[in-house]
């Protein structure tokens, strides 16, 4: 059995937690909105047709932002189909997932979705087949207060105050050859510059994201980056990442080496902005947003050509495995690694859809494996995040090298208690001997760990055994897992 150490200590902050690292995403893609968030006529629909028992899970989850409406969809939509009387709405072809959009579900609904989630909506506009002005537009009828064409609109819509909407992605992966109105990165970030510069002028209070590359397997992976952010630097927020991890060719140890692929993704981005910022002599570090990542097994999809216009679809409604939820808790403390630059994430995506919960039209909503260790981190994260690093042999896979054995990350809350996040990559137990005298009298609260050594058993387990002697906790991790521990002074 392998042995690992580290050490906690409150004195080594990475940087202060922002909760919105806890967002999520609703696409209008499969049965994501119709059938998943919304379903009019289930026995647990309210009378605006919200599914209640979505809703009451997603507020367990404790999703703080949500992205909408997309994704690839956002590339050809047209947002003011979604808003005004339901029976004037037009149903139109959803060219990214080729399935028919009723519209049924738009702007306003999703915002009172936000409302009763509890979340903060996160918008994005199209720049594939539009620009500017529908940019403008939106924002437009979004958050100016009274007395313009738009914000007239929204109030003869019955949405008589701005919806403030702060967060705004400029499009969505348009370096793809597969987004309607795919760009270069000179022709996307000169629009990207442009949309932000009039946006801005229409709420300077706005927030926006640039888009990064899809995928750091994209060719143009690097220079799309540092090329958008020339043109865009001082006009946005936030630079975005979206990474998909894939289980499905069976190599075990690279899939559970995601968290390590995951941090060099974001190291690989941050240095690209940096460098950007030295080129242009910029004072300002540029944040970055991973707005889409998630556990997909995307083998398994077919392709969107292969879609045939159907209404919301079953579209990768992917079934999640044990491992695959100790691979999700391992991305998310990766995320926490990196809480000085990464201010916010979002899952992608939240229902049906690679998603945390899973719903049957006219029947239940449930929890997938992935959903406990995000509920638990957006439940347990304390305000600072810690600077842990372990001290544990390394191994290389066939997709990444010099993988350690376990990975950690620590946080603090403003009343001392520790929460310390560590993930077992090896495929036996492994004993952790952490370091906390710099926490003295420290008391172990509990010990919760994900793992599969009984494959219908998916729920995280409490766990004893552990001991505190001399300020050094010791405790066994089980094989291939997932572990919260939380402890402090008494
Ligand atoms: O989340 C599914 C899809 O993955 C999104 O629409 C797109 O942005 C990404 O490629």
């Amino acid at each position: 059995m392998s042995e690992v150490t580290l050490t906690v200590d409150p004195a080594f902050v990475v940087g202060t937690l922002d909760r919105r690292l806890f967002g999520s995403f609703v696409e209008h893609m499969g049965r994501s909105v119709y059938g998943g968030i919304y379903e009019p006529g289930h026995p647990a629909a309210d009378p605006a047709g919200l599914r209640t028992d979505v809703l009451e899970l997603v507020r367990e989850l404790g999703v703080t932002t949500v992205r909408y409406p997309g994704g690839n969809f956002v590339s050809s939509y047209r947002w003011e189909d979604g808003v005004g009387p339901v029976q004037h709405r037009p149903q139109r072809l959803d060219l990214a997932w080729r399935s028919l959009e009723s519209n049924e579900f738009g702007l306003n609904e999703f915002m009172g979705w936000c409302a009763a989630a509890d979340a903060q909506p996160m918008l994005a506009v199209n720049l594939g087949t539009r620009g500017v002005e529908a940019a403008c537009d939106l924002l437009e009828y979004c958050n100016h207060p009274s007395g313009t064409y738009w914000s007239d609109l929204r109030a003869s819509h019955g949405v008589e105050k701005p919806h403030n909407v702060r967060l705004w992605c400029l499009g969505n992966e348009l370096d793809g050859p597969w987004q309607i109105g795919g760009k270069t990165a000179d022709e996307y970030g000169r629009l990207a510059a442009e949309t932000a510069k009039a946006m801005k002028l229409i709420d300077p209070q706005i927030e926006l994201v640039l888009s990064g590359s899809s995928n750091s397997s994209m060719p143009t992976f690097g220079s799309w980056e540092s090329t958008v952010l020339e043109h865009a630097y001082d006009h946005v927020d936030y630079l975005s990442l979206h990474c998909y991890y894939d289980p499905s060719d069976g190599d075990v140890d690279s899939f559970l080496a995601s968290g390590v692929q995951m941090d060099r993704f974001i190291e690989g981005v941050v240095a690209t902005c940096d460098y950007v910022a030295a080129k242009l002599r910029k004072p300002r570090r540029m944040q970055l947003s991973f707005d889409e990542w998630n556990v997909w097994y995307q083998s398994r999809f077919p392709g969107s050509e292969h879609l045939d216009w159907a209404r919301a679809p079953r579209l990768i409604e992917d079934e999640y495995s044990v491992t695959d939820a100790v691979v999700v808790g391992d991305l998310l403390m990766s995320l926490l690694r990196h809480a000085d630059r990464v201010t916010m994430a979002c899952q992608a995506q939240l229902v049906n859809v690679i998603a945390p919960i899973l719903t049957e039209r006219g029947g239940p909503a449930r929890a997938q494996t992935i959903f406990h260790p995000f509920a638990l981190t957006a439940r347990h994260a304390g305000q600072k995040v810690l600077r842990v690093e372990p001290n544990a042999p390394t191994h290389d896979t066939q997709r990444c090298a010099d993988v350690p054995l376990i990975g950690a990350t620590a946080t603090i809350d403003d009343d001392g208690t520790i929460a310390l996040f560590v993930v077992n990559r090896a495929h036996e137990p492994t004993v952790l001997r952490a370091d906390v005298r710099a926490v003295p009298g420290s008391t172990v609260l509990s010990h919760i760990a994900l793992y599969d050594d009984d494959s219908r058993q998916v729920r995280p387990r409490e766990m004893t055994g552990h001991t505190m002697a001399d300020g050094v906790l010791t405790l066994s991790l089980p094989p291939v897992s997932w572990n919260l521990i939380r402890f402090n002074s008494v």
